[in-house]
């Protein structure tokens, strides 16, 4: 599983009065986890905030603020009324368990000794991850939630590693995350997610323009390109994508859904006998005129029409037109050629 984005609607470790409006913004860019606190607002407005991010398929968190015994216990009653997904932070353990029992909540308490307001983690490394250990290996907790740049005179990546490796369950780092560098250090560590929330609703995310929606865009790009995706949530047009090249038979890379990629490549003339082994291949005709030959019969694609050769049958596409633009649906293994030995085998693609 990728990295986890939770994008919490608080600031100042209370749910923002804006919280729906600012929550709509996330979900229609794809926003898949998010999370709240059960301070700031109403308990039916939490159960509305819930409801809406459930409805979308997203998953929802409530993470806990308070430092004292009752008002955890609290939140914990909290969380199984309003009815999320995920309890985040805490440390009674003992009095949170029994509240969660038989209500289907995950539960990813805070490891480590944890004091003040705002909240400082204390310990050694040895302590923290001792403390994770512990915590893991109770019935009914299903991760941890580390406040890993709470922790003053740490060697933080080391601290997250430890804590990770203590665990062996999810570990998603909370606070003080506003930038791809500390994004990557969570990641490479081994944590299961991260939290932002003041930071993107307060604009310090870097990011190419002004508000919210630019801000989770951002952060939404830079978690994509660290999940190794090759196509971050954004669109792309044909016209412009098939402008930044010229050469034919020299196919780009357009886009990658799991093992399937999207490519864009300019035929002229005619192309070599061939056939693949595996791979089926979708030719989609953007511009021009595509002649599809088989040994037995021909197939004429227009703009906006679309073939599929299947692997094993060899074909040989023609470009009708003088040039024709075409879009490619193919595993990320198949070379234009197949099994073909021609000069205009490509088996790097550059991208666009
Ligand atoms: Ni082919």
């Amino acid at each position: 599983m990728g990295l986890r984005f939770i994008f919490m609607l608080t600031r100042n470790d209370k749910t923002v009065s804006d919280a729906m409006t600012q929550l709509q913004a996330a979900l229609s860019l794809g926003v898949r986890h998010i999370g709240f606190k059960d301070v700031g607002l109403p308990v039916e407005d939490l159960k509305s905030l819930n409801q809406a991010i459930q409805n979308k398929g997203a998953t929802s968190y409530l993470e806990v603020v308070s430092l004292d015994r009752d008002s955890e216990i609290a939140s914990a009653r909290a969380a199984v009324e309003i009815g999320v997904d995920i309890l985040l932070g805490g440390t009674r353990v003992d009095d949170t368990l029994p509240v969660l029992a038989g209500s289907g909540l995950e539960y990813y308490p805070f490891p480590g000794r944890i004091t003040g307001r705002p909240s400082v983690l204390e310990g050694t490394i040895e302590e923290i991850a001792a403390s994770a250990r512990d915590l893991v290996s109770r019935e009914g907790v299903h991760g941890l939630d580390l406040l890993a740049y709470r922790s003053p005179d740490q060697d933080v990546p080391q601290l997250i590693k430890a804590v990770c490796e203590a665990a062996g369950k999810p570990v998603i780092v909370a606070g003080s995350i506003a930038d791809k560098d500390r994004i990557e250090a969570v990641h490479l560590a081994g944590a299961a997610g991260f939290t932002i929330g003041t930071a993107a609703l307060d604009g310090e995310y870097p990011a190419a323009g002004e508000g919210l929606e630019a801000q989770l865009t951002a952060i939404l790009r830079d978690v994509a390109d660290l999940n190794g995706h090759l196509s971050p949530f954004g669109k792309k047009g044909l016209d412009a994508a098939f402008g930044t090249f010229s050469e034919t038979w020299s196919p780009r890379v357009a886009g990658q859904v799991n093992d399937m990629q999207i490519k864009l490549a300019k035929f002229q003339g005619a192309f070599t006998w061939h056939f693949h082994e595996r791979e089926d291949e979708m030719f989609m005709v953007h511009r021009g005129r595509l002649l599809m030959r088989f040994r037995d019969r021909e197939e004429v694609i227009d703009a906006g029409e679309f073939i599929v050769v299947p692997h094993g049958v060899e074909h040989c596409p023609v470009a009708l037109t003088d040039i024709c633009e075409v879009v490619l649906l193919e595993p990320a293994t198949t070379v234009n050629t197949g099994t073909a030995s021609d000069e205009r085998r490509m088996e790097e693609l550059e991208s666009v």
